[in-house]
């Protein structure tokens, strides 16, 4: 009896590490931001479009003063910024449903480029 007990328990944690894993959306999974991915030409393409389709009109030289903060990339961390674009923040939109997580991570690494330029 009491190794059915076992058994049972152990389907239960296993059960339990299995909706840990797959119960998150793709947004929420922990990003890994490595200095090559920050680095690499392909994201910062990727990135610049996006920025410049979505972000610039509210961050860019032209935004409406009192509207959107002209970014500061040197002070914040890939991990902010992600967090910011993915969920939004006040009057910042939620791009999480609009993006793929590659794209979202794409436009991170654009904003902390050393080239980046509103
Ligand atoms: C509709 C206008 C709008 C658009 C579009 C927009 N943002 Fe924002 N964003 C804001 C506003 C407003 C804030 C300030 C929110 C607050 O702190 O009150 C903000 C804040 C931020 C911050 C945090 C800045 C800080 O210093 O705390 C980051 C990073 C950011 N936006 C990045 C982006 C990126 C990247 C995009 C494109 C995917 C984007 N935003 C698109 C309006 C916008």
């Amino acid at each position: 009896m009491a190794k059915t007990g076992m058994v049972i328990g152990l389907i239960a944690i296993l059960a339990a590490i299995g909706f840990g894993i797959y119960g998150v959306s793709a947004a929420e999974q922990p990003v890994v931001f490595t200095e090559e991915y920050l680095n690499d030409p392909e994201v910062f393409k990727q990135g610049k479009e996006i920025w410049f389709e979505q972000c610039v009109h509210c961050h860019g030289y032209n935004a409406y003063p009192g509207k959107a903060p002209k970014l500061k990339p040197k002070r914040y961390k890939p991990e902010f910024v992600y967090k910011r674009v993915a969920k939004g923040f006040k009057k910042m939109p939620a791009w999480e449903d609009v993006y793929e997580k590659e794209e979202l991570m794409a436009v991170v690494a654009y904003v902390k480029s050393k080239n980046f330029s509103p």
